[in-house]
Formats: C-alpha cells, structure tokens, sequence
C-alpha cells in the first residue's frame, strides 16, 4: 500500500495555446484527461489515497474527480495561491497525508505531464529493498542534451544530478516519478518556493542519503509540448480514430490519422478530421475539414470550416506549433 501526490500546478507554457483555459494535466489525450491516465496507473499499483497538488486553474480538477470514489480512491486537494515550485507543491500536498501517521509508507510523487508504463509497484518494491530515502525513475534516452541527467553506481545510487549540458555524462534522465519515504518530506521547508530537482535532490545526495536510481525502459514520454501531446494520444489509440461514448457520427464523415473524440461529440455529414484531439461535447458541422487541430470541450465548429494545425475553442483560434 502507498499514497501518492500528483503535481498538476504547473502553468504549463511551452503548451500553450492549448493551456489557455486548461491545466496541462487535464488536457485529453485519448479522451481521458493526461492525469487520469496517471490516476488508473497510479490505482493499478495499489496506491489507494492521492492528493492532487494544483494551482493554475485549480478550479478544474475537483468537479471532473470529486472525492475519488468513482475510481475506488480517496482523492484530496490542496491548492497553491501562488505556484510553490515542484518542491513547495510536494511539502504542502503533504500536509493533507499526516506524515507521522503514516510510518513506513512510501509516498510516490508524479509529474502531471507524463505517460509511463512502467511498474510503479516495481519502484516500491525497489525503493524498500534499498531502506532509501527516495527513488526515482530513470529512463534512457538517445539524446539526453535536453534534460537533467542522473548518474549513478553499481549499486544504482544516484551519484549526482546535473543540469543540461551538451555532452551528458550519462543517457539516463529524470522521468518524473519518485517514491520518497516520508520523515524525508518533512525536511522540505513549508510554504517556501522550492524546486524538488535543483534543490531537494541534489541537498540529498550531497549529503550522503540513499538515494537511488529505478532504471525501466517501458513506454514513457513527457507530453509538454503540442507535438509531444499528440503523440501521446496517438500513441494510445489501435484503430484509425478514437470515440468516448456518447459521440454521433455521420456516416459520411471521414476520421483518420489516429483522432481521439471526447465524449458527446457530433460530426455532421461530409466531415473530414485527420489527427486531431477533440474534447468532450463538441460538434462539428456538415462539411467541416480539420487536420492536426485541438478542439477545447464544448465548441461548434461551424459548418465548413477549413482549419489546420490550430487550437479552437469559442473564443480563441491560434496556430499550434507543430513541426
Ligand atoms: P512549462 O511551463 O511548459 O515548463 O510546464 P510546467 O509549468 O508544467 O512545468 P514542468 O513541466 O517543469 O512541471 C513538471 C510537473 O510539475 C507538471 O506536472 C507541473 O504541473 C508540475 N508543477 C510545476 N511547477 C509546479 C508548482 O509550482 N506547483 C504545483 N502544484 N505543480 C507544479
């Protein structure tokens, strides 16, 4: 048994525009939110309480989850005025756990933008046969110039952490998911900015605590920007398109290219969409042509639109950056 935190404040910019009026970890890919693809994992590994730490629009997540019930968990959440960094957010969450009640048991952290299959019940079981003080999951990477790169020895021991660099001493990066022991969240100062990678970890290991490094190599990807987000919901879906219930198709109207459509959603006659994402409740009118576009919830494409590589909504329509 564990309990987790999901780190949802986030502004989520290098996504925008498809941020402007949703939290990055509740956009939909697949027709589920990114974070309640995160939830049924996260469910799957016996986590049975997670605390949603939001703060940009954090207003959107408790209508959609409430108190967890519908997916057999007991869901919290606490709210930053002002973002506290990754670190901030993870020790304010915390105080909705009851560290001290909580013994032994791990806590596993998420980053809200990444789709992973790996075994996070896997992570537990390593972090405890190590008696560490947190560890994170370590994938490798072809390029690692982007990211933050985590060395370590023989043992799997992180051995340091390193900012970005253009020859990385290692390919393995920080995935973005941690199982921490808890007297450790508590050492992390309340209602400070803090940044969990460039302060808490590195604090970590300089100081000789056992911090370790869980390496799998199972789908895995960051869906921080747009290109990245439709690859993720392509990658989800087997067959041409994906519909959540509700949706009414015309038979005439051709969906391709991997599309994922939210729940309630109507395509008139003659519709062609090829690589998009759709939200829940939209309708698309007679003749409307979409290629590689983002739809918010509950927009009317009106009948004939022809629209490429764009964000709309009933209020905004710009360009999305896709190669
Ligand atoms: P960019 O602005 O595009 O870099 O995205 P981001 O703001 O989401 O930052 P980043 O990708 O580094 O964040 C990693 C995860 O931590 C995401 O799931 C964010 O939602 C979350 N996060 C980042 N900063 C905060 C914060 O201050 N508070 C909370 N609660 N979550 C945060």
């Amino acid at each position: 048994m564990a309990v987790g935190i999901l780190l949802v404040g986030g502004f989520g910019t290098r996504l925008k525009p498809l941020t402007s009026e949703s939290p990055k970890p509740m956009l939909p890919v697949a027709g589920l939110p990114v974070t309640e693809h995160q939830l049924l994992a996260a469910k799957r590994a016996g986590i049975h309480t997670l605390v949603l730490a939001t703060s940009y629009l954090s207003e959107v997540f408790t209508p959609y989850f409430g108190d967890g019930s519908k997916w057999g968990m007991k869901i919290l959440y606490a709210v930053e005025k002002e973002p506290l960094g990754t670190g901030g957010a993870i020790r304010n969450a915390a105080q909705l756990l009851d560290l001290e009640s909580l013994g032994d048991e791990p806590i596993v952290i998420f980053n809200g933008d990444v789709l992973s299959r790996h075994s996070i019940a896997d992570q537990i079981t390593y972090h405890q046969s190590k008696s560490a003080d947190a560890t994170l999951h370590l994938i490798e990477v072809e390029d690692a110039r982007a990211f933050g790169c985590v060395p370590t020895d023989d043992d799997g021991r992180v051995t340091a952490f390193l900012e970005k660099m253009e020859n990385p001493v290692t390919n393995s990066i920080n995935a973005g998911c941690y199982v921490f022991h808890p007297s450790v969240l508590q050492r992390i100062p309340l209602g400070e900015v803090v940044s969990i990678e460039r302060e808490t970890f590195p604090a970590l290991v300089a100081s000789g605590r056992p911090v370790f490094g869980y390496k799998e190599q199972a789908y895995w990807l960051d869906v921080g920007t747009p290109a990245a987000l439709f690859k993720g919901s392509r990658d989800l879906i087997e067959g041409e398109f994906h519909a959540m219930p509700g949706c009414e198709i015309d038979a005439s109207a051709v969906i391709s290219g991997k599309s994922s459509l939210g729940s309630k959603v109507r395509v008139g006659a003659n519709v062609v969409i090829d690589d998009c994402i759709i939200g829940d409740e939209v309708t698309i009118e007679d003749g409307a042509r979409l290629s590689q576009c983002f739809i918010f919830h509950k927009t009317t494409i009106k009948a004939g639109t022809v629209q490429s590589r764009h964000y709309l909504s009933s209020t905004i329509s710009e360009p999305i950056n896709l190669p």
